[in-house]
């Protein structure tokens, strides 16, 4: 994959870019294969530990272990990319083998100080793309809530009545889950107690068919 550059549609969507940073129509910005450029490679492991740190504490309890799933990522047959914004790493995020032709997304990660400007839309549509190109017919994610932030995250939900407050599912402090929902994902599923007691993980999905389903 060769850089390109970010869709006009991501343009200029969201709140406004801190004061530091060129607003982003007027920002080079482009998606690029993350492997083999060992500087990006160190920022999207910086990315990766700042940005689970304080959510999901165990996810990538140290800088070395954060630089170790960036390793990984990068591999064969894994897609990554990142997106870089006049020459910074914005963000980054995978997809990695999990059924045939549905890949899961793994990570995804946009720098906090470039959220809300529709970057993280960016990538998925960017890896969405690399998708389609692999004949992948969906992708799949899990997204924890190890703090409470959803009407799931607390203990006592497994078991029967499960799908039905999956159903009633409801974000209290901005959970990622909304955001996927933005960007065209489904939440089909979840794991009660995923991660502990409260801790469910919550399963979306998105088809990159033409008709996707309802
Ligand atoms: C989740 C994350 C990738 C979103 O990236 P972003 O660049 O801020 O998102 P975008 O600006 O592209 O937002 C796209 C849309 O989702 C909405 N959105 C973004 N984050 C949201 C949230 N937490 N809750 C509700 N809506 C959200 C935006 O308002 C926007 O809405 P629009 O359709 O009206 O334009 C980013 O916040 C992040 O990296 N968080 C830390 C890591 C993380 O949680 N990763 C996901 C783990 S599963």
């Amino acid at each position: 994959m060769d850089g390109v550059p970010v869709s006009a549609r991501a343009a200029g969507r969201g709140s406004h870019p801190p004061d530091d940073l060129a607003p982003t129509g007027d920002a080079a910005t482009e998606l690029v294969p993350l492997g083999g450029d060992a500087a990006l490679m160190a920022s999207a492991a910086r990315a990766l530990f700042e940005s689970f740190r304080d959510a999901h504490p165990d996810a990538w309890p140290t800088p070395e272990s954060a630089a170790r799933e960036v390793e990984e990522c990068v591999e064969a047959p894994n897609v990554c990319v990142a997106l870089v914004v006049d020459g910074v790493l914005a963000g980054w995020g995978g997809l990695r083998p999990m059924y045939e032709r549905t890949w899961e997304l793994h990570p995804l990660v946009v720098d906090a100080a470039f959220r809300g400007r529709g970057y993280g839309r960016a990538l998925l549509e960017g890896l969405e793309a690399e998708g389609r190109k692999l004949g992948l017919s969906g992708i799949a994610l899990g997204s924890d809530d190890e703090d409470g932030s959803t009407s799931l995250g607390r203990p006592g939900l497994g078991g029967p009545g499960f799908l039905d407050e999956l159903r009633a599912l409801r974000n209290l402090k901005g959970h990622p889950y909304s955001f996927y929902e933005r960007c065209g994902y489904a939440v089909v599923g979840g794991i009660p107690d995923a991660n502990g007691p409260g801790k469910p993980d919550i399963w979306l999905w998105k088809g990159l068919g033409p008709s996707p389903g309802r």
